[in-house]
């Protein structure tokens, strides 16, 4: 028998997810005096201030379960949205709701369209179900939204659309992209990632949730509380939708996948308002920072409406962070997302990022 005989056959197509290294993993090969983790886009200010407050007393809650469906927060996301408890779906992280939206949508043989360069989770879903990933071409670095419309077949059944995009951090125009979702057949499902959208400068910023508002069924939008409200160690994620693709999801999801924790600290962090817009101000901030820095290095970057940036190093990316990690900075290296020469930074607090320059000067001689 070989391991392969005991598997789902529609995972043997799947690439191990490579996640940016984690600090402890660093300490434990290295020893220098600071570690700074810039390479999952976690936010550098820690969590919501509120939240954090509110974890001392959730020990007394740790026996119980969580209420299933978190309907406190299905409450609470949805009169913030202007929407109803029926539209909203929470998950264990994004992650979380990806694999459970998945898990509802995709049968053996569905078709989905996944730009070339994009978040992976979209391919290993679609390959856990038998389903059918087809790759469309990007317009540059950018998603091309026409590519995508020409590759639709009778068999597809998803389209995933990561926006900003992840590793670039470029988001779509507006009107191009509220058109397209206008334009794609209901039959199909348009899956929204907008994980770092609280980052986007107004004028990125569709108007998704009021599509749904609208009465739109077949677009569901994915969102976070791993980057803005600083909870990715939490792992709170939720979807919003029309009632009928939320009821789809809710019959899978699995009962509990959102801890007590996460729960009460999501809805915590939801009325930090300070939090929230100090993390907006202070990484629009520092995003300028490196824009000025990387302009003065004369090096290549993307332009990004998120917390990180992707910047082209003129050599191997691997190498670099290799490199930046030995003096304790952790980076992405963008190989994975065949952006060889690059690597992708969270933008770090200013300390942070004026030591992430610093070594990576050094290491460039720039
Ligand atoms: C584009 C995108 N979507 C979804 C996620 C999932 O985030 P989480 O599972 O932490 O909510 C991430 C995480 O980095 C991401 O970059």
């Amino acid at each position: 028998m070989k391991i392969e005989d005991y598997a789902n056959s529609g995972i043997l197509g799947i690439r191990e997810y490579v996640p940016g290294k984690s600090k402890k993993q660093v300490e434990r090969e290295i020893s220098v005096p600071e570690i700074h983790k810039m390479a999952s886009n976690e936010n550098p200010r820690g969590a919501s201030t509120r939240a954090r407050k509110l974890y001392r007393e959730l020990e007394k809650s740790l026996h119980i379960y969580p209420e299933i469906y978190n309907p406190d927060l299905m409450g609470k996301f949805a009169s913030k949205l202007g929407l109803a408890p029926e539209n909203i779906t929470t998950g264990n992280g994004g992650d979380g709701v990806i694999y459970n939206s998945g898990m509802a949508f995709i049968e053996q043989g569905d078709e989905t369209l996944i730009p070339e360069i994009t978040f992976s989770v979209y391919e290993t879903i679609t390959r856990i179900m038998r389903g059918v990933p087809v790759f469309t071409k990007m317009k540059g670095t950018g998603i091309d939204l026409d590519d995508i419309y020409s590759k639709i077949t009778d068999k597809t059944k998803m389209i995933y659309i990561c926006n900003p995009n992840n590793p670039t951090g470029e988001a779509l125009p507006v009107d191009q992209l509220e058109d397209f979702i206008r334009k794609v057949p209901e039959r199909i499902i348009i899956f929204l990632d907008e994980a770092y959208i609280e980052f986007t400068e107004e004028k990125y910023r569709p108007s998704s949730v009021k599509m749904i508002r609208e009465g739109m069924k077949n677009l569901f939008i994915l969102r976070t509380f791993s980057k803005i409200y600083g909870l990715a160690g939490v792992r709170m994620g939720y979807g919003i939708s029309s009632p009928e693709l939320i009821s789809l999801v809710q019959r899978v999801k699995p009962p509990f996948d959102v801890s007590i924790i996460a729960e009460n600290l999501a809805l915590e962090a939801l009325d930090d308002d300070e939090f929230f817009s100090t993390t907006i101000m202070e990484t629009a901030e520092e995003k300028k920072y490196y824009y000025t820095t990387l302009d003065n290095m004369g090096l290549k970057y993307y332009k990004s409406q998120t917390n990180y940036i992707l910047i082209d190093t003129g050599k191997d990316g691997r190498e670099i962070a290799d490199k930046l990690t030995k003096k304790g900075i952790i980076v992405r290296p963008a190989g994975s997302y065949n952006f060889p020469s690059c690597i992708r930074v969270t933008i770090g607090r200013r300390r942070e990022n004026e030591l992430f320059f610093k070594f990576f000067r050094e290491i460039l001689g720039k």
